[in-house]
């Protein structure tokens, strides 16, 4: 039956608005890896627990485990298969076993900004790639935003040859690997809640993320500064399990598809404010914040381009096409 997970994970920790579920409510685990407070995730996450709770309540009730607690992103679409978690936004970058086609978010300098992103994931090129995992038992339900991604590192970056040699963490993406190959670093792939603790202790050098990901793990801490270089985007797909959501009753997907979407919009809105905040509060803490002169970001967008050849059959030409479109 349905209400078996209605406590919390076996750790014991409480999570703050997660209220027992009643008996015969349908429990949704949503789990996820990034701070739940200032955090374009975290905040949508929580107001979709709000509502559901509010407004399906004694139907539904969503318990939201933020900061890697339940499952880190390695594991947490396998968990879902299983059936222990039914709802998860992992980054774009993480679903590396399940399709290549979403490997087109991480072009280096593909789009110009999030609203270019939104374009293109609206258009229908976009849409398809909700689809692009059914075959493997995953549904997208629809993008969030965390933001444009910046670059830092424990030295200055301002040309692509400051980057040579750094050991720099990436997500589990093969394209991320080939960006950084491609400037003579060193990419090492590490699941988001290491990533603090290799910059601090060295094992890696340098990162590239969302300012508030950048400032809701305190990255900023332990490189020399960021450079803002808007070269990628760290975006997220809300995603459920195909077997799950066929099995909901009508009315429960009817209603959890509108508090869904009214919430997407709500948030990915709010996207650019909240990413304009983090990066005050990274400057406001001592943090220098390098901005690139045209000429030095013309010379990252060329060392980098090669890498779009090389993964242009992957995502299909007509879908980087439709990309390069969504920048007005
Ligand atoms: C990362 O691993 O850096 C991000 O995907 C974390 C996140 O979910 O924003």
């Amino acid at each position: 039956s349905s209400n078996d997970n209605a406590t919390a994970s076996g750790d014991g920790e409480q999570v703050a608005g997660n209220d027992e579920c009643d008996p015969g409510e349908q429990v949704i685990k949503f789990s996820h890896v990034t701070n739940s407070d200032k955090h374009p995730k975290g905040i949508a996450a929580s107001l979709l627990q709000e509502r559901i709770n509010a407004e399906m309540d004694g139907r539904m009730c969503m318990e939201v485990y933020p900061n890697s607690m339940l499952y880190n992103d390695d594991k947490v679409l396998e968990a879902m298969l299983l059936g222990d978690v039914q709802l998860a936004a992992p980054s774009l970058s993480k679903f590396e076993n399940y399709t290549t086609r979403l490997r087109i978010f991480n072009f280096p300098f593909l789009f110009d900004d999030i609203d270019a992103v939104d374009r293109f994931q609206a258009s229908p090129s976009g849409q398809a790639l909700l689809n692009s995992m059914t075959d493997k038992g995953l549904k997208g339900l629809s993008f969030w935003h965390s933001g444009m991604k910046q670059l830092s590192a424990d030295k200055p970056l301002l040309v692509p040859s400051d980057a040579r040699g750094l050991k720099v963490r990436v997500e589990n993406s093969d394209v991320l690997v080939a960006v950084f190959d491609q400037l003579g670093a060193n990419p090492q792939k590490m699941a988001f809640s290491e990533v603090y603790g290799a910059l601090q202790t060295g094992v890696v050098d340098g990162q590239e993320n969302s300012w508030s990901n950048i400032y809701g793990q305190k990255f900023y801490e332990v490189q020399d500064g960021i450079t803002n270089t808007d070269h990628g985007v760290l975006d997220y797909m809300l995603v459920t399990s195909s077997r799950w959501w066929d099995g909901l009753e009508d009315e429960d997907r009817r209603d959890l598809t509108k508090i869904l979407e009214e919430v997407t919009t709500e948030r990915n809105q709010a996207v650019n404010e909240l990413e304009a905040e983090a990066r005050k509060a990274i400057a406001d803490a001592g943090t220098e914040i390098r901005e690139l002169t045209p000429e030095q970001r013309q010379q990252w967008v060329d060392a980098l381009r090669p890498v779009w050849k090389r993964f242009t059959p992957d995502v299909g030409a007509d879908t980087l096409k439709a990309a390069q479109a969504a920048n007005q």
